[in-house]
């Protein structure tokens, strides 16, 4: 049992809870009518992502199916992603021939996307789009073409809705900001 108090690690409300289902839901309408006659396919990216893509699902009222993929970046540490990743846990099914939209709940320096992005389009999807939750625009390394974004966000850690610290707090139904140094041990 990791023993800590939240009030130690959580600073203030970035997005509230009515603001986040308010632009799901506005984000849901938007791939409903861009994908009304395609193949819809949803990937989501383990585990931050899935919070996000079961509300995100439920906005969206075109037929689609979904899938998981898992990556873990070599690397610098938990909070920071290095240029590689490895893929832990791959799709169970092809991609090809279907409308994807890869489904991520952050995107920081923009590595992790990248990598993801290259593996997916070596599988020959018909399309192949991006929608994240968060965009920490800042922060980018890489230049990526981001279709459908929920929120900029400025240059700080955040927790909650799918996103965690140290493991932690991923069931927290809004965003909110870790205070810097705030760390949680088991
Ligand atoms: P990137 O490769 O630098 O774009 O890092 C993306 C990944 O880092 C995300 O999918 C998250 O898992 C993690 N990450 C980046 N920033 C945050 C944050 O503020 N809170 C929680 N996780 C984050
Ligand atoms: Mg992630």
């Amino acid at each position: 049992m990791p023993n800590f108090n939240p009030d130690d690690v959580l600073g203030e409300v970035l997005i509230d809870e009515e603001t986040l289902s308010a632009r799901v839901r506005a984000l849901g309408k938007r791939i409903s009518a861009d994908y009304a006659d395609k193949n819809l396919h949803l990937v989501c990216i383990l585990r931050g992502g899935v919070v996000f893509l079961t509300d995100l699902m439920r906005a969206i009222d075109t037929q689609h199916t979904i899938d998981f993929m898992a990556v873990s970046s070599y690397g610098v540490g938990a909070r920071e992603s290095s240029g590689q990743v490895r893929l832990t846990m791959d799709l169970k099914e092809d991609i090809s021939g279907r409308d994807v939209i890869l489904v991520e709940d952050i995107i920081d320096s923009g590595n992790t996307l990248a990598n993801v992005l290259e593996i997916l389009a070596t599988r020959n999807p018909a399309s192949l789009t991006v929608c994240t939750l968060l965009d920490k625009v800042e922060r980018r390394e890489v230049d990526i073409d981001l279709t459908y974004v929920g929120f900029q966000i400025p240059d700080k850690f955040v927790v909650g809705y799918g996103l965690d610290v140290d493991e932690y707090m991923r069931n927290l139904p809004y965003i909110g900001v870790v205070k810097d140094g705030a760390f949680i041990t088991e």
